[in-house]
């Protein structure tokens, strides 16, 4: 059987918090449907955070009922305390996602609190949502280097991880939020955590601010990940986090897994239009490395 890879796209959450445009809900429903049309799995939708931290996702309430997800795909939200996560209850979630950055710093910066309360809080909001019956993500944010604090121990992440697991975390995820690491850091963390967590519910999101992501993904993947965010043209960083460039492409990573082999259930070819869609709405050209060579492709065959 051939591995299969679930991607979750976080563009229309991660690619759009910090552009300068306010991408109408009209149009982030279409870049939603677009995603779910090429074949994505798992969506991350929106944010249910302050709209004043982070205006572009002050439509969640309106976004979130609109959204037809396809039997068997999943759509996740994000959500920064127990308020977010009851706006997103109330508004037919059925999976919520928390940040709990390594550092203090970060912490501070991205959500008002100092490590010892965010973890805090991401454990209540965790509790609650299995009480609930909703499917859960919690991040490790700037699990590789923060902006404010440098590099981040393995030892750290490893404990914030178990922590986050024990509160019922179905699935953790190790974020590069400003795209620092290399694949060799990848391995060492991945080294130190595999005795911990089990592989199966690991997942990882690269940035790719030093153009390693692909790399970055590949050597996880040699370790038996199988979980990966990723944002459509590559769109994405954090408004908190200085030097945060745009997420690992969706497009580079479907087309070097299926090269490779595994099976991800994304039409490479379909995810062409969701790119431009995407450049569409934030206004200015998208794409990963890859995009312009699958533009050419289906312009070779729609010619033959
Ligand atoms: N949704 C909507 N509004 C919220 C909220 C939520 N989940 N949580 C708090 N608020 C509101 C409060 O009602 C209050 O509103 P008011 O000023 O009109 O009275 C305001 O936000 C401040 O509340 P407070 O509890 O003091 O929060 P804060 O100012 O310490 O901010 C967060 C904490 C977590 C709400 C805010 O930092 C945040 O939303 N961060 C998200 C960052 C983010 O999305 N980063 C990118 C993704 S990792
Ligand atoms: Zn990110």
């Amino acid at each position: 059987m051939m591995d299969f890879l679930t991607i979750t796209d976080v563009g229309p959450r991660d690619g759009l918090q910090s552009q300068h445009t306010q991408v109408p809900t009209e149009g982030k429903l279409r870049l939603i449907q677009a995603l779910f049309d090429a074949g994505l799995p798992s969506v991350e939708a929106t944010s249910f955070v302050s709209p004043k931290a982070v205006p572009q996702m002050a439509d969640a309430d309106l976004l979130l009922p609109r959204v037809k997800v396809p039997p068997k795909a999943r759509l996740s939200v994000l959500v920064p305390n127990l308020r977010g996560l009851e706006r997103a209850v109330q508004t037919g979630a059925t999976e919520v996602a928390v940040v709990l950055s390594a550092t203090d710093t970060m912490n501070r910066k991205n959500i008002a609190m100092d490590l010892s309360v965010a973890t805090s809080t991401c454990v209540a909001v965790l509790e609650q949502a299995s009480k609930l019956g909703l499917a859960s993500r919690a991040y490790i944010a700037v699990a590789f280097e923060c902006p404010f604090e440098g590099r981040t121990s393995s030892a750290r992440v490893v404990d914030l991880a178990r922590r986050m697991c024990d509160a019922g975390a179905r699935e953790i995820v190790l974020a590069d939020t400003i795209g620092a690491a290399a694949p060799t850091q990848v391995q060492t963390l991945l080294s130190a955590l595999l005795g911990h967590i089990d592989v199966a519910q690991l997942g990882m999101h690269f940035h790719d601010t030093r153009g390693m992501a692909l790399a970055n993904a590949w050597a996880a993947m040699e370790l038996g990940v199988r979980r990966f965010d990723a944002s459509i043209g590559g769109l994405g960083g954090c408004p908190f986090a200085p030097g945060a460039a745009g997420n690992l492409a969706t497009e580079d990573l479907v087309l070097m897994a299926e090269q490779c082999g595994f099976s991800t259930g994304v039409d490479p070819q379909a995810l062409v239009r969701a790119v431009a869609l995407a450049g569409e709405l934030v206004g200015y050209p998208v794409g990963g490395r890859s995009a312009r060579w699958l533009s050419a492709a289906q312009v070779r065959e729609q010619a033959t």
